[in-house]
């Protein structure tokens, strides 16, 4: 199998052996990586049972707390309990990007800045009832979707809004946990069979790059002391990712990344500061990436 150019960009960038290499090209030809998972809402009891059929995931003990794995096959949006909004549908990627959360303490207070259609403040209402929780989306249609997702799956104390990340820096509220489950190029959607015209080139990685480093300098500035980031990305390029989260721990004192021993198995070999990467070939979904960070209680002791 000859790889594109941009797809071998992709490949070099990442640092992939040929072998690995030649998987991910695969994979992102196949289009065949997508891979369901349900995360169950505050409607459904401690100890309710999916209707469908489960797979054993013993083998993903970061795993976040009321998320099953449908078996190959299963159609789980396709029961009463999905319209009853007992569960919400994602892809086991997503799961992944969320299992950071076990690190961090229950939320006083927390910003879901990019939230739309609603999986990660779903992730994050199934590992501990939110208390004071906004869902944010600048798309209007899109905000009409979460909004939806969120009424109908009972999501307690969560309210909806549309600023825009610099908009939340000017408020001067803050929030002692934030998601920014980032805008991007969408490169692991090619694993899904999504078509994605130009997501392996230059210009849609560094267009998406730039934009990513301004909605997290505005994020820095909306986190208490003590409080945290978990950044993710369904893309697979180093500058969406890495060099986002090293843009902004060089440029602003006080931060640093948090080790996630949950996913040591993927940690990230292109930075020096803990960071992860799932792909196609972990049998986990198509992909994508994420980085914990912290305020630091006290600014001065920081190092770098
Ligand atoms: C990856 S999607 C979020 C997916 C969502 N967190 C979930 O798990 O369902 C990124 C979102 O960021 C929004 N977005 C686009 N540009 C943005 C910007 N400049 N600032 C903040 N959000 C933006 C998009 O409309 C999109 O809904």
């Amino acid at each position: 199998m000859e790889a594109s150019k941009a797809e071998q960009r992709l490949c070099t960038r990442l640092g992939l052996e040929p072998a690995a290499a030649e998987r991910l090209v695969a994979a992102m030809r196949a289009g065949s990586s997508s891979r369901s998972a349900v995360v169950l809402s505050p409607k459904a009891p401690a100890d309710y049972e999916p209707p469908f059929a489960c797979a054993d995931m013993s083998a993903a003990p970061w795993l976040p707390p009321r998320v099953y794995v449908p078996e190959a096959g299963e159609r789980p949006a396709q029961y009463a309990d999905y319209e009853a909004g007992l569960y919400y549908v994602l892809d086991v990627s997503s799961c992944w990007e969320s299992a950071a959360l076990a690190h961090v303490p229950p939320p006083a207070s927390s910003l879901d800045l990019c939230a739309a259609p609603g999986g990660k403040t779903m992730l994050m209402a199934a590992r501990y009832v939110p208390q004071a929780h906004t869902a944010n989306e600048v798309n209007a249609a899109r905000r009409g979707i979460l909004r939806q997702n969120i009424e109908k799956c009972g999501l307690p104390n969560t309210e909806v809004s549309g600023l825009r990340p610099d908009q939340w820096a000017a408020e001067g509220k803050q929030f002692d946990l934030m998601l920014v489950d980032a805008p991007c190029s969408g490169q692991s959607l090619l694993c899904k069979g999504i078509k994605n015209p130009g997501c392996l080139g230059a210009q849609m990685v560094n267009g998406n790059a730039k934009r990513q480093k301004g909605i997290m300098l505005a994020a820095v500035q909306c986190v208490t002391a003590g409080g945290h980031i978990l950044y993710s990305t369904c893309t697979y390029d180093p500058d969406e990712n890495e060099k986002v989260i090293s843009y902004i721990l060089r440029r602003v004192p006080g931060w640093v990344a948090v080790e996630v021993p949950l996913l040591a198995a993927f940690r990230s070999g292109l930075a020096d500061f803990p960071c992860y990467r799932l792909l196609p070939e972990h049998g986990f979904g198509a992909g994508g990436f994420c980085c914990l960070l912290k305020k630091t209680e006290n600014i001065e002791q920081t190092t770098k």
